[in-house]
């Protein structure tokens, strides 16, 4: 066993010696500070605000630009005049504002479930739903790449959890037939994505949603980056089954499409209820603003309606020449096309470099290396936005490019003395 250390200084003095070794090699390239909005150009400074300059911006995850849409802008600014600029309690209390409610039932009709519970951010919905329902003797079944706040709520409930592999639907059925077998009786949850943050796939919805019934799971979806973004309606993943084959908590994230904080869980009636008491990330924590909410709700209007429509085709284009253009060069590019591009570098000392030149040469990108990812498996995520233009993307592909070889070039060399 490790020693942990007896004071708090001793548990990270070893992170620090290797995180000030990496800001000494110019090769940490987290917590920048911006000073701007989340534009397809943006102003970027390092984590002590030094150095600020106009990067071309595939960092932001702000997929239909709403962050700077007119209406958007002025639906928060009514926000302000009306409500004030804080919710001032949790949901549960005196935190919910008609405009929550609002929300709560446009997203319910959207999703096609008969309620909604609004959760302060993303990760706390994500957290919640799981936290709030299972119980430790029940079964979570999730897979092998859901993303921390699945894992976490998981983790929270004590319950026994089985990790399937990424989208494996043979040992998926293994599990849950096995389990089913063995344990007539137990509550078994089908925890999923509906677009894999760090992959860029989706599992297949109707077979899954099949297995579940056959084995008596409940479903639960996150659809924190897909959702308003992509699907011929704007409903992600799940357009491309029919209602029947949706699952039993629908769960989602603001912070990529609908240009604020937030995540909500859309389920029956009785379990929202349940939820709003015994979800703990719900339950015992403030709620989100009536800016925030109000701007979702505007996004809402406009993402559902025919303007909504051209900004996904237009966006869709958008994904589609960065990939050709990536692919053009040589990279391997992940998963299928959706805001999310991942652009593999495999080993970390490469992406670190490659990291370090992307600076210097002014595009934004996020390296996202162990342990987001697995050792060895480290890539760039761009991510595109409706803004972008023909020009920017192209200048993305030839910046990664050059980065790359440079690093290359930079690796080598290092490894020679
Ligand atoms: C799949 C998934 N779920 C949940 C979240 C959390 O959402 P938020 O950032 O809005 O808290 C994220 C954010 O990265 C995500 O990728």
């Amino acid at each position: 066993m490790p020693q942990l250390g007896t004071t708090a200084e001793a548990r990270t003095e070893q992170w620090a010696r290797w995180l000030q070794h990496r800001r000494n090699a110019n090769v940490w390239s987290y917590s920048r500070v911006m000073s701007s909005s989340p534009k397809s150009t943006t102003i970027v400074a390092n984590e002590r605000n030094q150095g600020a300059k106009h990067y071309t911006n595939f960092g932001s995850q702000d997929y239909l630009s709403l962050s700077g849409h007119p209406r958007i802008k002025e639906a928060a600014n009514s926000a302000v005049d009306a409500y004030g600029v804080h919710s001032a309690g949790s949901a549960i209390l005196a935190g919910r504002t008609n405009v929550m409610l609002s929300l709560e039932q446009k997203l319910s009709e959207l999703l096609n479930k008969s309620a909604c519970i609004i959760y302060p951010t993303g990760w706390a919905a994500g957290f919640g739903v799981i936290a709030g329902l299972a119980r430790e003797q029940d079964l979570i079944v999730i897979d092998h790449l859901a993303h921390n706040c699945l894992v976490e709520g998981s983790r929270h409930t004590r319950a026994r959890l089985s990790f399937f592999g990424h989208n494996d639907l043979d040992e998926l059925r293994q599990i849950l037939a096995t389990e089913r077998e063995r344990h007539p009786t137990k509550g078994i949850f089908l925890v999923l994505e509906s677009l894999y943050s760090m992959d860029s796939d989706s599992p297949d919805l109707k077979e899954c949603i099949e297995l579940a019934r056959e084995y008596g799971a409940m479903t639960i979806l996150d659809m924190a980056h897909d959702l308003g973004a992509m699907g011929h309606s704007g409903r992600g993943l799940l357009d491309s089954v029919s209602n029947d084959y949706w699952p039993d908590m629908i769960m989602g994230s603001f912070s990529k499409t609908f240009a604020s904080n937030g995540g909500f869980v859309a389920a029956s009636s009785n379990v929202v209820d349940y939820l709003r008491c015994y979800s703990p990330s719900f339950t015992f924590s403030n709620a989100l603003s009536p800016i925030q909410t109000k701007i979702v709700l505007e996004c809402i209007e406009v993402i559902y309606s025919a303007e909504g429509q051209a900004m996904r085709e237009k966006l869709f284009s958008n994904i589609l020449r960065l990939r050709d253009g990536m692919m053009e060069r040589g990279f391997t590019v992940g998963g299928t096309p959706s805001p999310i591009i991942p652009v593999f570098v495999g080993n970390e000392s490469n992406a670190r470099l490659t990291a370090k030149h992307l600076e210097e040469l002014a595009l934004l990108a996020n390296l996202v290396e162990f342990p987001a990812v697995p050792i060895g498996k480290a890539r760039f995520r761009f991510q595109m936005m409706l803004n972008h233009t023909d020009r920017m993307i192209d200048t993305a592909v030839d910046l990664f490019s050059q980065a790359h070889s440079r690093a290359k070039v930079e690796f080598e060399s290092l490894a020679r003395q």
